[in-house]
């Protein structure tokens, strides 16, 4: 059953009194931009397809065009979307607090459309174009849209520069982000089912660092019962509230 939306004073005290506030983003913030969530039962992505017949390379080695075509709806569906409330308060906390990181698990550029700076993007972005041979990422690659395009230099087939299971999360976008979990104050689960890993593991980084620990999510997840703050809320109502509070309004 859903609490009526109240922000705790102790919240608006730490989010006031905070070194570092370190947020970790998921799907479910762009839910409300009308991006399909990965796990939920109604209109995950992963509801309709099969995650290793789509994001892996073998999935990719066996039928490029396939996966292309999957990426390329993908890709169309965020272009024609906005920023929503809960992206754009995030810019505004960033602009309100000493020091601040955004991590997040979304592919989908929204934070970056919103003017969030300095994303740390752990699962890529979904808009690049990667060799599949070499890693390099190509600009401008060429092809028509119905076809896998190739890398200009080696004529290997490119991909999206997108994570996909079985493979490492790039080594700055891992450094930089396990670095502002273990040295923030305040931590924020945003919109995530907590459920993959690495990104999972910050909150537990963060918290035995020191860090308070605060979740927005409508659904319990594997978080909800152990941290400090949990809003069993949207982040498009949740986020909005609490900039407001901090600013001052009641
Ligand atoms: P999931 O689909 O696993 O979880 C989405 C979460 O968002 C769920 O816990 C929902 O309850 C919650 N949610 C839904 N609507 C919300 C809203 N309006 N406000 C706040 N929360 C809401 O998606 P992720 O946790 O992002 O990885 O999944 C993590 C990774 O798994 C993805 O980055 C992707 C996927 O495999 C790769 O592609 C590598």
């Amino acid at each position: 059953m859903k609490n009526d939306l109240v922000i705790p004073e102790a919240l608006i005290d730490a989010l006031r009194s905070s070194r570092h506030v370190c947020v970790l983003t998921g799907s479910g913030i762009s839910a409300e931009s009308g991006v399909p969530t990965f796990r939920d039962a109604q209109t995950g992505l992963w509801e309709k397809y099969d995650p290793h017949e789509l994001a892996t390379p073998e999935a990719f080695l066996r039928d490029p065009e396939l996966i292309w075509k999957w990426y390329r709806w993908r890709r169309d569906l965020v272009a024609k979307v906005e920023p929503n409330a809960g992206h754009r308060a995030l810019v505004e906390l960033q602009a309100q607090v000493n020091e601040f990181t955004l991590i997040t698990q979304n592919v989908d550029g929204l934070h970056q459309r919103a003017g969030s700076k300095d994303v740390i993007e752990f699962h890529g972005n979904i808009f690049e174009d990667r060799c599949f041979v070499e890693g390099c990422v190509v600009e401008d690659a060429k092809g028509n849209s119905n076809e896998v395009p190739t890398c200009p230099a080696c004529g290997g087939n490119l991909r999206p520069g997108v994570v996909w299971f079985g493979e490492a999360i790039p080594v700055s976008a891992l450094h930089d982000a396990t670095k502002a979990a273990s040295t923030c104050d305040l931590f924020f689960s945003i919109g995530t089912s907590s459920l993959v890993w690495p990104a999972a593991g910050f909150a537990e980084t963060a918290r035995e660092a020191g860090a308070r620990i605060v979740e927005i999510n409508p659904n319990e997840t594997p978080l909800s019962n152990t941290c400090d703050f949990w809003f069993n809320d949207t982040a498009g109502s949740v986020l909005p509230e609490l900039l407001s509070r901090l600013h001052g309004a009641s």
